[in-house]
């Protein structure tokens, strides 16, 4: 079983990121639970954050012929203007949660629209990042043989 979790730009700051907003925990946090996490549960845990769209693109390309089963999605700000990364997920169709640290509809009206969502199993926003691990435990549960 393998996931792979996915941060888009600005997150490499988070913990100094206006921590109003984001929190306290960094991305290495972030990474180290989640690693946990899966590995705990017998899985594989693949980290990776760019602030490139086409890195993005490519990493999620990568995951259709490493045996990659689940991603776990942050795509920051390009949440809101990538169609090259919701054509990537649904090309290599490969099921994924889309994760909001923060609530994005409480927020301006340019983060309320998703390129992604409807095309997600689902979208966790506002849990701050916790939202991650969540987002995890049900990759974790979908792939696991007994899963109903
Ligand atoms: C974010 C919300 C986005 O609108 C923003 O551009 C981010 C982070 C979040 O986790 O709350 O970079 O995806």
């Amino acid at each position: 079983m393998k996931i792979l979790l996915l941060n888009g730009p600005n997150l490499n700051l988070l913990g100094t990121r206006e921590p109003h907003i984001y929190g306290a925990t960094t991305l290495a946090d972030v990474e180290a639970m989640a690693r946990a996490q899966a590995e705990a549960a017998g899985a594989q845990l693949h980290a990776f954050q760019s602030n490139h769209e086409g890195a993005i693109v490519d990493a999620i390309h990568a995951a259709r012929t490493d045996g990659t089963g689940f991603i776990v999605i942050n795509p920051g700000a390009f949440t809101h203007t990538s169609v090259a990364i919701r054509d990537a997920l649904a090309g290599v169709a490969i099921p994924f949660v889309e994760v909001h640290i923060s609530n994005v509809h409480k927020r301006e009206a340019f983060r309320h629209h998703s390129y992604l969502s409807d095309v997600a199993v689902g979208v966790i926003v506002g849990l701050g990042t916790l939202g991650y691990s969540l987002a995890l435990q049900y990759a974790l549960a979908s792939l696991a043989p007994a899963a109903t």
